[in-house]
Parts: C-alpha cells; structure tokens; sequence
C-alpha cells in the first residue's frame, strides 16, 4: 500500500509517500525563519505559508518518492490537535486529493502519530513494529508534554499531560528572557553544553508527586525571578552557560524521572521518546542512562522524525488501514483540540 500523508498542524509544511512501513519521501519545509521574528508561531502567517508551501512540497516528495498519483492508495492528514487554521490547509488538501483519486483518506491524530515515530528506524527509514513492546511513551514538544501507556499497537491511554507549559515552551520562554531567538531549545542545549548545571538550584517542579502530569510554569518564572535578582547574568557568557545548563537539567530530570517511574510502576520494559525536545542529547542520554539502571529497552525517535513531519502520519495511516481501520469521512472537519 502507498500512502500519501500532509502534516500542517503548526509550523511545518511536510508531505511524504509510505509504502510497506517504509518512508519513501518525507520533505519538511520548517517557517521557523518567518515567526522567529515575533518569538513565536503566528497562527494567520503559518497558514498563509502552508498554502504556499503545500504544493511545492507534495511535488518534491512525490519526485523524491518516484511515484505517481495513479500509484497512491490512500491519502492522510493531521486532522488536530494544533492550530485551526494551520490543519484546515492539510485536512482540506488531502480531502481534495482523495475525492479527485477516489481513495480512502485518514484523518490522523497528531501526538497518536508522535506516538510510533520512535519506532521508525534505518535507511530508508522503516517501520519496525515487529519490535514492538508494549511502552510509557514521552511525547515533549513546544506545545505539548504528555506520558501515554501504549499498551499494544493502536491502543494506548493518556497517564498524564502538562497542567501548563510544555517543556519545550519553557526551555523557549526562558531563552527569550535570554535574548535568544525563537525556538530557543537547541540554543539553550548548545549554551548548555559548556555549562554547569549545578550552577544554580531551579525547581523540579511535581517531580515527587504520584501523578503523571506535569507544570513548567513555576520553573519558567523562578527563572524570570532569578534574573531579575540577578542582572549580572544575562551579558555574562558564562553565566549564561551555567543559567542554560541549570535550567536544561531542572526540565530534563524532571521528564527522565517521571517517564522511568510510570514505567515501573505499569510494570512494561521499554520507554518510548518523541516530540521536538527529544532532539536534546542531554536529554536521551539521560533517558538512556535511567533505563539502562532499571533494566528498560529505550526506543527514542530519530532527530529527523522528532520534530514534526509527515512521515509518521504515513506510517500510522497506513498501519491504521492494514488492521482494518475505516476511513474518514471526506468532509470529516479539522479537529484542533482532539483527545488523544
Ligand atoms: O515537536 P516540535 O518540532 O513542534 C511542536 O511544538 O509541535 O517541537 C518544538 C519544540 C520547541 O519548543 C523547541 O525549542 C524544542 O522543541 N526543541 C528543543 C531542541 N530542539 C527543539 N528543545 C531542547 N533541545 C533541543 N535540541
Ligand atoms: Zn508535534
């Protein structure tokens, strides 16, 4: 089966072409330039730039792919969570495409589709789901924190989301109280990464509650107080270093712990990692590390397929449909704060 699968629920363009578990093409074209310069995705301009972008890019993963439209079997989209007029592009677009073809499309949940990209590994990039385990998956994106029990292929249940801010929302609300552009999570690593992060002591904010959601807000405004109490350390380089180290260690322990702890106590044997923040070497290394001591497989997501891409909504439409999943309606309407 081939599948042709559009991501446009924030601030990536991506279209890719999913044969048999395999990713055959997955181009993303990233606005990060265009909203870097309001600190933020503004929701009018990613959508007008999705419109720009969507055909140019199908075009490519099609070329990239070798496939024709005559080739395609279903088509997908991103049908929510993310923002309304970002995933009215793509949902309408695959729409469009499947009543033009007359074949099935899928409408596909966001973080479901984070959910197996860690299990997307190799040149080219295939599905492996017959190393499937059942897992506590992390999901840490700019938008989004979430721990999910994936207990088969498919079937999964929601233990616990942030209350507030997301990690990476944190790691680039503190960068910009830094000075730093937007997203500031890979800058704040590679600050970081010359840095002490014992430096200074930020809170671990619900580290040592049972439950499993989060809150990054209290952290991000220890922060905002820290500087303010401290003006010295925003024009200081290596107090700045320091600052992002600290920081960087505050949020990732705090996500290292709380995964590995939902791990045990479900009793599964491997932990799942996904979403942009997984990018963050120190942070899978601390994953790799905390699983390794409890005896836990680790399956993180390749960096290519952390951030957001199209690639794993392919690959769980396509899984969807071969266990026997109907298709979504055609006129079926976006969904931008669909449950997971
Ligand atoms: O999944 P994603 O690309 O987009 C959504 O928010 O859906 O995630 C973007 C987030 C941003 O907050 C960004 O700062 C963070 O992921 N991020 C990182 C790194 N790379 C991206 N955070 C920490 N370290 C990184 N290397
Ligand atoms: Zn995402």
């Amino acid at each position: 089966m081939t599948v042709l699968a559009i991501e446009t629920s924030c601030d990536e363009t991506s279209v890719a072409v999913v044969s048999n578990g395999e990713v055959r093409a997955n181009v993303v074209s990233s606005q990060i330039k265009l909203h870097s310069e309001y600190g933020g995705v503004v929701p009018e301009l990613a959508a007008r730039e999705h419109l720009r972008n969507l055909m140019p890019v199908a075009r490519a993963a099609m070329q990239q792919a070798n496939v024709t439209a005559e080739e395609i079997d279903a088509v997908a989209a991103t049908q929510g969570p993310g923002l309304p007029t970002a995933l009215l592009v793509g949902l309408k677009a695959a729409q469009a495409v499947a009543f033009a073809l007359a074949k099935p499309f899928v409408g596909i949940h966001h973080h479901e589709a984070h959910l197996y990209s860690a299990w997307l590994a190799g040149r080219p990039p295939r599905a492996q789901f017959d190393s499937f385990q059942p897992n506590v998956s992390l999901i840490a994106s700019g938008g989004h924190t979430m721990l999910v029990h994936v207990r088969q292929l498919l079937d999964h249940k929601l233990l616990g989301a942030t209350l507030d801010d997301a990690a990476g929302e944190c790691l680039d609300k503190v960068g910009k109280m830094l000075g730093l552009p937007y997203p500031a999570g890979p800058l704040i690593e590679r600050l970081a990464a010359s840095g002490n992060p014992s430096a200074f002591n930020f809170p671990r904010p619900m580290l040592d509650e049972p439950s499993d959601n989060f809150s990054f807000s209290g952290l991000k405004t220890a922060v905002r107080y820290f500087l303010r109490d401290h003006p010295e350390v925003a024009g200081a380089e290596q107090l700045m270093r320091d600052l992002c180290a600290s920081v960087q260690a505050a949020v990732m322990e705090v996500l290292v712990t709380k995964t590995i702890r939902a791990a045990k106590r479900l009793g599964v044997g491997c932990i799942t990692g996904s979403g942009g923040v997984l990018c963050n070497s120190n942070l899978r290394e601390r994953l790799a590390t905390a699983a390794a001591a409890e005896g836990l497989t680790v399956r993180l997501a390749e960096k290519a397929f952390c951030t957001d891409n199209a690639g794993m909504v392919g690959v769980l439409a396509e899984l969807k449909l071969s266990r026997g999943a109907q298709p979504t309606d055609l006129d079926a309407e976006i969904a931008p704060s669909m449950a997971l």
